[in-house]
């Protein structure tokens, strides 16, 4: 009985040592930012997330949480061609705005770097460092071209999952999305990435399952309701939400600095809202993504949010009441939302109504990519509604005169496409 405790113990410890593997630092051990000669070591568990500033072309930032013993910490960064190693003089650090949160855990450490003046079209390659001597794994990201291209960017959803081997199914889905897509430049995350927002294990759980991928791979994501609710159902800053991303800030659409964004990509204009607000504040982000499409000149309008107005599971009516007429108006085409964990691609809309191919709006359901999933709700505006009782991901291919929606199980095979053509 003792000798059976003893080995769970020891396989225990194995399992803290291989989940904290702190490995000799890959490349050199002095600091190139101030010529210190600190000892470093690569921390292969420190999970750093990447997104886009305001212009994915010239501006990339970064976030990462630690315990709260390391005050502060830098990015070290350099154009990939010609990289050395991180001794090199040619790196260029800038230094993270650090401050502590306090979570169900504990403080925590939410450190952010915002990286500004950077070469479009250009592949960069970073790491993390922090004041305690450790540093990430190596990272890349490719800023945006200056000239619009076609791209292809992921859509992933619903991730949320009470336990490791819940994430591992996030991974997974993650994984088979950039084997079938390695060309992918981000993924817009739909929302509901963990269950519960409050909980610091899960968000850890969340970005440990994918470590290698997000490092350098720009997540853009969507505020759900998991994210913005604690167990009294308030959280007015969305706190659980910000603390995790370096989003750009767009104090005119009334939500909480850092939930609302949105970005010029290629040929498509692209911006992310908040459906957890009130309807006061649904009415805000309205009136800011109006005038938000209406100053760009990109040939496509993609909206991504959490709760699906155009869905199957839930009927999400006020939101639809107060952001269908926008879209509208707006000549939305695509809608990529969450919410209600089985697929559903509407017909083209306007005004609630079905109308011609390459007219109206097209609102998609990415079924999940974690554990749960619900039965087909048939609405009068589906096109197509699926439930295969497995994960999926959506692949979006925006060229200059066509919009390619392609959805795919997990283990990749095709579910659904549809093209669009202006
Ligand atoms: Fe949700």
């Amino acid at each position: 009985m003792v000798m059976k405790s003893m080995m769970k113990g020891t396989a225990a410890l194995l399992l803290v040592m291989l989940l904290t593997l702190v490995l000799p630092a890959a490349e050199g051990s002095a600091s190139a930012a101030g010529g210190s000669s600190q000892q470093l070591r690569t921390d292969a568990s420190l999970s750093v997330v990447n997104q886009f500033g305001e212009d994915p072309r010239t501006e990339w930032n970064f976030a990462w949480v630690t315990g709260k013993t390391i005050n502060t910490g830098q990015v070290e960064y350099a154009p990939k061609a010609g990289f050395k190693s991180f001794d090199s003089k040619s790196i260029t650090v800038s230094e993270a705005v650090s401050r502590s949160t306090e979570t169900d855990a504990g403080v925590r450490m939410v450190h952010k770097v915002s990286l500004s003046g950077l070469q479009p079209g250009t592949q960069y390659v970073y790491r993390v460092k922090n004041d305690n001597g450790t540093v990430s794994l190596k990272g890349t990201f490719r800023t945006a071209e200056s000239t619009p291209g076609a791209f292809t960017f992921l859509q992933i959803t619903d991730t949320q999952g009470a336990n490791a081997d819940d994430y591992k199914l996030w991974s997974k889905t993650l994984k088979s999305a950039l084997a079938s897509f390695p060309d992918a430049r981000f993924l817009i995350h739909t929302g509901d990435m963990v269950d519960s927002g409050q909980k610091n294990g899960q968000w850890e759980m969340f970005t440990s399952a994918a470590i290698p991928e997000l490092i350098s791979f720009p997540i853009e994501p969507t505020v759900g309701n998991h994210e913005a609710v604690n167990s009294n159902g308030t959280n007015p800053s969305d706190k659980y939400f910000t603390d995790r991303f370096n989003l750009p800030v767009e104090t005119d659409a009334g939500a909480p600095p850092g939930t609302v964004y949105s970005f010029d990509y290629g040929y498509a204009h692209i911006a992310v809202l908040n459906t957890e607000c009130s309807e006061e504040i649904l009415k805000k982000e309205a009136a800011w993504l109006l005038s938000d499409m209406a100053d760009t000149d990109r040939t496509w309008k993609i909206v991504a949010l959490h709760r699906g107005i155009y869905g199957a599971t839930y009927d999400s009516a006020t939101i639809r009441k107060l952001w269908a007429p926008a879209f509208d108006r707006a000549g939305i085409d695509l809608v990529l939302q969450g919410h209600d964990h089985n697929y559903v691609r509407s017909y083209p809309l306007d005004g609630g109504k079905k109308v011609l191919p390459g007219k109206g709006t097209v609102y998609i359901t990415a079924n999940t990519g974690g554990v749960k999933m619900y039965p087909k709700k048939q609405r009068t505006w589906q096109e197509v509604d699926l439930q295969p009782y497995t994960q999926m991901f959506v692949a979006v291919t925006v060229e200059q005169k066509k919009l390619t929606i392609q959805a795919f199980d997990i283990n990749k095979k095709l579910i659904d496409s549809l093209a669009i053509a202006n």
